[in-house]
């Protein structure tokens, strides 16, 4: 995770495998500049079989993964808590000619009751001093309570009734989250988990400063310099 808030600007894609990928993004001061944990999902979005599907990106933040669904064929929906990500995507996505709606609220909650093909979000997953999430700032877009969990579980338990048959959850998130938590929720929930592409990162800012607690609190071994991304796929039976 990076918390370098430079202005607004054109973002340059981070060194990572060519994927099938926006390449005219902008961001707002304070929205989530697309990084190494975005584009890991972004690469497996980009391989999926996406045509016509009714996709929806919780946590859009610039809408990186909105606009990558879109290219894939996807109908997409994005959502994010954050006004100015929410401009940010709607934004992003007309530079990228991907016609969707972009919606403000938490997680589902601005939803309804659709059900869809695919489900995909890089949500907040970095344990922090505070139980509670933030109500705002930048660090809404990282911090997630003291386990790192406060997003994830509320996707996990939400996701699987949000799926349409044969429909599939995509998201991504740090080791030092509890990848297994995540893969038995989502398997309580009915779903066929598995974790689809790892890599190792070296830490950005915010785990630089984070990373002692997280060794105090057994989140990672002591003298780790990186930190595992990780992709989960679940899909629903048909
Ligand atoms: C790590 S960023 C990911 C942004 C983008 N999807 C990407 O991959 O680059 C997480 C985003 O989640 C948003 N967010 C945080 N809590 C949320 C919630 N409960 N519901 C919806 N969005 C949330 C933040 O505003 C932020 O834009």
């Amino acid at each position: 995770m990076s918390d370098d808030l430079a202005l607004s600007l054109p973002l340059a894609p981070s060194p990572a495998p060519p994927v099938q990928r926006p390449d005219r993004l902008l961001a707002l001061p304070g929205v989530y500049r697309p990084d190494d944990d975005s584009w890991l999902l972004a690469e497996v979005v980009a391989d999926e079989s996406l045509a016509g599907a009714d996709v929806v990106d919780l946590c859009t933040g610039s809408g990186v993964l909105a606009v990558t669904a879109g290219l894939a064929g996807g109908q997409v929906t994005a959502v994010d808590v954050c006004r100015r990500a929410v401009a940010t995507a709607r934004w992003n996505l007309r530079r990228h000619d991907v016609r969707g709606r972009v919606v403000r609220g938490a997680l589902f909650e601005p939803l309804g009751e659709r059900r869809y093909d695919a489900i995909v979000a890089n949500p907040p997953y970095v344990p922090a001093a505070r139980a509670a999430s933030p109500s705002r700032g930048p660090r809404r877009a990282w911090d997630a309570g003291r386990d790192g969990r406060i997003v994830l579980d509320r996707l996990c338990a939400e996701a699987p009734r949000r799926l349409r048959p044969g429909g599939r959850v995509l998201l991504v998130q740090s080791e030092v989250a509890d990848v297994p938590r995540t893969l038995e929720q989502l398997a309580d929930g009915g779903l066929a988990p598995e974790v689809v592409a790892r890599r190792a990162v070296p830490f950005g800012p915010v785990m630089r400063r984070r990373a002692a607690r997280l060794v105090e609190h057994g989140l990672l071994p002591p003298g780790r310099r990186h930190e595992e991304l990780v992709v989960v796929r679940a899909e629903a039976p048909r």
